[in-house]
């Protein structure tokens, strides 16, 4: 096990995974339980794109989360629930004795219903301890897991479940976010009603609302695990077996479904979480994001439990009741680790320091961030109101793809500058290359941000096209992992991620890919061709402005109505743009590429950097839309 413990062990262990990569990831993968050792660390690179690692071995990794804890730490808590409204729901804490019974009993049901190894199986619930009960026993039982936000779609839903020919389906009837109920099970027979692949729907009992029921195919899960038994036997896995896929948007087409693999993500997860946050036993970690997202896979699921780490679940918003929910939270638990995303810093921060001071936030340590680049004065606020100067501040840079956090600070150890996601872990290899793959040596410049070796935790491949897999992440700098993201580098080395450098936007930490917003609009019977821009927005971080061409007189209201409608229903309503504004024309190339650049500067208000348009088709229409933005 590698446990850094202060900055010659972070050195020390850096050198040592440039020197011997193999034996500094040995020494993580040995601490673990293994039903057969693996007889290779690694192989395969980003050219031949066969990547494996510790080969051969098997094991099931919610023997690592759970069993191995029960001897000695069986008792200890393993997540503390806070439910969204305590008025109607009493919160309660599960020790890993109590959570790896449910999980049995949970693996139990699925195997009488008849799942098998390798089945997918698609979880669209509320963030509840049961989300995670059912995400460990997929694991248990050797199926795949792909978890869908609550916020998406039925036809959003629809299209992964099509992706990933998804057999089973777990939901619940419905849950609160704030006082706004969110039918889940009635979205997911909506999307149902566009696949025919799902055989079985196990229905949580959350809240109790009314359900349509189709017999035959729905299930509910109290009855499916009435009297079975609290253990069960953990399927073999290999370590190169799929645990989980999960879907995130890309520049292009529709999203891809990510697919990890068991070992290398279980290493990575439980490396990573260790020494990131630096957790120490009796620690309370409570980290924000729904599993639904790939935060939630790593540091409220897998992370943390591979740890024995005491955890704080929290199923609503933090602005319910009010705008001191998160810190109230923090106090009740005692939480010393709590880990957000800056949208949520921001939101909170702009309603006043108020909420902050009813709370004593005595317990906290570690405050983490991410999903977004932290702004230096949402950082300081974080530091200064929430932390009162004493709290490590760490800016975890990482994505779906790298399974596990990549750049940070170890709290406590890495000196931090505000807006700097400072340096890499140790057995990280990250690069700044120019526009044509060259490396970038010199400090205090800026780059496209790639990796130049493996990781454990990296996707393995897109579900079902591997092609798209390369031509995606590695046909940009041939032989590099490109991230998407651009970054900045200064003179002690420290990493500053600048954003997205392709055609994906991040909405409150959303990932959005402006072509799936776009071919959602162009549809529209009275749209010709639409373009999503992402700008800044002082909570969302980003939002999105669609410029939009018509092809008939429609009233603008009703343009704004059925654009919102549409995108609302096809993908969710986090994507919908916050300006909607109607163009005669959109400034193109020669070619016919659309200039985003310029729509960029022109909503930021920057008409004096527009720079050289006479390149453009049809320079003329950069002033018709100047003076539309300028009207909004
Ligand atoms: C994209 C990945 C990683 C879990 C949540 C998001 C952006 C993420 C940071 C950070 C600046 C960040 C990047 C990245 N991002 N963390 N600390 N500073 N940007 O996962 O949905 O796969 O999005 O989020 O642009 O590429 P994701």
């Amino acid at each position: 096990m590698i446990r850094i413990k202060n900055w010659q062990d972070y050195e020390k262990y850096k050198n040592l995974a440039e020197e011997d990569r193999e034996k500094f990831w040995q020494i993580e993968a040995d601490s673990f339980q293994w039903k057969k050792k693996y007889d290779k660390v690694t192989s395969g690179d980003f050219n031949d794109l066969d990547i494996k690692w510790f080969t051969n071995g098997k094991l099931n990794i919610t023997e690592n989360c759970l069993d191995r804890h029960l001897a000695e730490n069986g008792n200890k808590t393993a997540i503390h629930f806070e439910p969204n409204d305590i008025s109607k729901k009493e919160s309660y804490s599960l020790t890993y004795k109590e959570l790896h019974q449910k999980v049995c009993q949970f693996s139990n049901a699925l195997d009488s219903l008849g799942i098998q190894k390798g089945d997918r199986v698609c979880l669209y619930m509320s963030l509840v301890p049961e989300l995670l009960i059912a995400v460990l026993a997929c694991a248990r039982v050797g199926a795949i897991h792909s978890v869908i936000f609550g916020g998406f779609s039925a036809l959003a839903i629809a299209d992964r479940i099509k992706d990933c020919n998804a057999k089973w389906m777990i939901t619940n009837d419905s849950g609160f976010r704030g006082a706004k109920e969110i039918t889940l099970k009635k979205t997911i027979d909506e999307a149902l009603t566009q696949c025919s692949n799902i055989e079985k729907v196990i229905v949580f009992k959350n809240t109790g609302s009314e359900v349509n029921w189709v017999e035959g195919r729905d299930f509910w899960w109290h009855d499916a695990v009435e009297g079975k038994a609290l253990t069960h036997e953990a399927v073999e896995m290999d370590s190169e077996d799929t645990l989980f896929i999960l879907y995130t948007s890309g520049s292009t087409g529709k999203p891809k479904g990510l697919v990890h693999t068991t070992a290398g993500y279980m290493v990575y997860a439980a490396y990573s979480f260790r020494n990131v946050f630096q957790y120490n036993p009796e620690d309370i970690f409570w980290c924000t994001a729904d599993i639904g997202w790939i935060t939630g896979h790593s540091y409220l699921s897998y992370g943390p439990l591979l740890n024995g780490a005491i955890q704080v679940m929290f199923e609503g918003v933090p602005n319910f009741p009010d705008a001191s929910r998160f810190w109230q939270i923090c106090d009740k638990y005692k939480v010393s680790h709590f880990y957000t995303a800056p949208t949520a810093i921001r939101a909170l921060k702009k309603l006043g320091n108020s909420f902050v001071e009813k709370c004593s936030l005595n317990s906290l340590k570690v405050l983490g961030s991410v999903g977004e680049p932290i702004d230096e004065e949402a950082w300081h606020w974080y530091n200064e109101t929430i932390g009162k100067k004493k709290c490590s501040i760490v800016d975890t840079w990482w994505q779906t793809e790298t399974g596990g956090i990549m750049i940070s600070p170890l709290a406590g150890i890495t000196k931090t500058k505000p807006a700097f996601a400072t340096y890499p872990l140790p057995g990280i290899f990250p690069q700044l290359v120019d526009k044509d793959g060259k490396e970038i040596t010199d400090s205090n410049t800026n780059g496209s941000l790639c990796m130049k070796k493996t990781w454990p935790s990296i996707a393995r491949t897109v579900y079902g096209n591997h092609d798209r897999y390369r031509e995606v992440y590695f046909s940009t700098f041939v032989g590099k992992y490109f991230t998407g993201d651009g970054s900045f580098r200064n003179e002690d080395g420290f990493y500053r991620i600048t954003g997205r450098v392709d055609d994906v936007v991040n909405v409150s930490g959303h990932r959005i890919g402006t072509a799936e917003v776009e071919s959602v609009i162009n549809n529209l019977s009275f749209v010709v061709e639409t373009a999503i821009i992402g700008f800044p927005h002082e909570i969302k971080g980003t939002c999105l402005a669609a410029f939009v061409i018509l092809n008939k007189e429609v009233e603008k209201e009703e343009v704004i109505n059925q654009i919102k409608k549409e995108v609302t229903e096809q993908i969710g309503s986090f994507a919908k743009p916050e300006k909607i504004i109607l163009v005669t024309d959109l400034p193109k190339t020669r070619s016919g590429k659309i200039m985003r650049r310029i729509l960029r500067k022109l909503l930021e208000g920057e008409y004096n950097s527009i720079g050289d348009t006479s390149t453009l088709l049809n320079p003329d229409i950069v002033e018709e839309i100047k003076q539309k933005v300028m009207q909004e």
